[in-house]
């Protein structure tokens, strides 16, 4: 079951729960093969890790290792670790050692995922090939639905993954995601991407997940199989990926690779060891280079795993923080092929990230590059500014902006190097007039003729808006949106958008102050995230608040806060 808790550009920061386990996603599913004993699996653990992921095909083919797993009573005890196991069916092992084996059946794999005490079970998909026909390719796509079908009933109630193949065909990822939808997995997982990480064809795989997200429902979690390179999360997670898993830090570690956030880099290239995690800490790159191979390759292992959970952390906070759009372009200017990636999911899919996209963010617009002028940020602008009119001054990327949207998000909240803010005069009622049209649509103003506007003497700012003794709402300092509380709703009934709820018990229980549940909040209108809405129980306007979840969201996801609310008719009489 997901959650959303938090969101920038087509990401999200959600709670997944599994059984009785938590994690918060976007998250890594750290890659562990239990037959590897030159690394010691307690040197993974000790680097933090909040969900593993190890390969049922692998396990099953050393029999000391499978035994011993058995013994010691399933995959947890044996790796002395409590939290989430996922485990992977076999595909892509069988993909790369080029053997699709007659003895690995679907049945095998799950009976070894399900008696290794796994949390998270994979059906074994059919890997479709980039040199794979289109017929040949179509033909995997059914037989890896066929599978998950048949999946359902030997899992259980276990978590189990819809694997989503087509390969570079768009129209067979579609028909892919619509036969998966049908079998109603617990996650999605889009598989056959490796190739196409491994040749750094970025722009490919970012239209495929896209492709894909536009064909899956939004309230399941979303997995990119076999995406671990650190340099990758971010722009992933910017267009809805929850999940990663990755063999990449310790493959790299195997050919004496050191991770970056930007890039790989050969050790034996390395004078300094541009990093200060705990490994990188205790030791110089000449000591390091001076290891002998198993110890390097050891000690490698863990900066890469450091480096990598410390970009998954990045991008969460960066969710949290609402940057992530300026990470992202941080990432992609590290390499031209990312950047060529960032271009395209900008220019070809802007109207699909705007679906997604917050209308207020707590951070400024920075202007990082030429692909700045297509984001998201900036087409909505555009688009609201039509709302608007009045005397303008000119700001790049977004153009002509009325003189009273000077301090309102994005305008005034917006870094464009080269460009200083011209002196521009504004009257109160100029800035009230046309905020509220920006946010409410044009002629909403007209709503507010009798209003008064209570000024701040120390900024100038408007703070309050009243009508007699009836506060109307308020200006957000942070982004100079219009708060409206009851009463101002009231006034701009037709143009705010809402929600509504059914039961007169959860009418009640929002007018007394409690949150609006994404269960019970029915969309009256096409709402975007941020978006200051109205709750309405029948005509009446029972609460105002922020919109957290967009209203496509509110029809699936089953927990959690559909809008923040504010202000409640408690004090009303309801
Ligand atoms: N790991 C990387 N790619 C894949 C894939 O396509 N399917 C499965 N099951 N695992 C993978
Ligand atoms: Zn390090």
């Amino acid at each position: 079951m997901l959650e959303l808790l938090d969101r920038d550009a087509a990401g999200r920061l959600c709670s997944l729960t599994v059984g009785k386990k938590k994690i918060k996603t976007p998250e890594i599913a750290v890659v562990v093969n239990p037959n590897i004993k030159t690394l010691k699996i307690d040197d993974v653990i000790g680097a933090k890790p909040n969900l593993l992921i190890t390969n049922a095909y692998i396990i099953n083919r050393n029999s000391q290792t499978i035994s011993d797993i058995k013994t010691s009573g399933g995959l947890h005890n044996y790796f002395k670790w409590p939290g989430l196991i996922y485990t992977d069916s076999g595909t892509f092992q069988q993909f790369s050692h080029s053997t699709e084996s007659s003895e690995w059946t679907q049945e095998l794999s799950i009976k070894t995922q399900m008696e290794l005490g796994s949390e998270i079970i994979t059906p074994l998909d059919r890997f479709v090939l980039l040199t794979d026909t289109k017929s040949e390719a179509r033909k995997k796509v059914l037989e890896t639905a066929e599978r998950l079908g048949k999946a359902r009933s030997l899992v259980g109630e276990r978590f189990l993954v819809g694997p989503i193949q087509g390969g570079k065909f768009t129209d067979l990822r579609r028909l892919s995601c619509k036969l998966t939808v049908k079998e109603q997995p617990d996650l999605f997982a889009i598989g056959g991407i490796v190739p196409l990480m491994e040749q750094y064809r970025f722009a490919e795989l970012a239209d495929i997940i896209i492709t894909c997200k536009q064909n899956l429902p939004v309230g399941k979690p979303v997995h990119a199989f076999g995406a671990g390179h650190p340099m990758l999360f971010s722009l992933l997670a910017a267009i809805g990926c929850d999940l990663f898993d990755s063999a990449m830090y310790s493959l790299a570690a195997r050919r004496s690779a050191f991770l970056t956030v930007s890039g790989t880099l050969p050790v034996s290239e390395l004078s300094e060891l541009p990093c200060s995690c705990k490994v990188c800490s205790g030791i110089t790159a000449l000591e390091l280079k001076s290891l002998e191979k198993q110890e390097l390759e050891n000690m490698l292992t863990i900066h890469n795993l450091n480096i990598t959970l410390a970009e998954i952390k990045t991008v969460r906070e960066a969710i949290r923080g609402k940057w992530l759009w300026e990470l992202v372009q941080q990432r992609c200017r590290a390499h031209p092929a990312l950047l060529e990636a960032l271009r395209f999911v900008l220019k070809t899919h802007g109207k699909w990230l705007l679906n997604f996209e917050p209308v207020s963010k707590k951070s400024a617009f920075q202007w990082l590059g030429e692909e700045s002028d297509w984001r998201p940020e900036v087409l909505r602008a555009q688009d609201w500014l039509h709302r608007v009119c009045g005397k303008s001054f000119i700001k790049p990327p977004f153009g002509k902006i009325p003189v009273g949207l000077k301090t309102v998000y994005p305008f005034g909240q917006s870094l464009i190097p080269g460009f200083s803010e011209p002196r521009v005069k504004t009257k109160p009622n100029e800035v009230l007039s046309a905020t509220l049209n920006y946010q409410f649509g044009s002629g909403s103003d007209k709503r507010f003729k009798k209003a008064e506007i209570e000024v701040s003497r120390n900024t100038g700012r408007i703070r309050r808006i009243w009508r007699g003794k009836e506060l109307l709402g308020t200006m957000r300092p942070s982004d100079g949106f219009f708060i409206p509380t009851i009463a101002g709703a009231e006034l701009l009934k037709g143009k705010i958008k809402s929600y509504a709820v059914k039961d007169k018990e959860v009418a009640e229980l929002i007018a007394a102050g409690k949150d609006l549940i994404s269960k019970f909040a029915i969309p009256k209108d096409k709402i975007f995230a941020g978006e200051q809405i109205s709750i309405k129980y029948g005509k009446r306007i029972v609460a105002v608040g922020e919109a957290l979840l967009t209203s496509s969201e509110v029809r699936e996801f089953k927990r959690g806060i559909a809008a923040n609310l504010r202000n409640s008719a408690k004090n009303t009489g309801f």
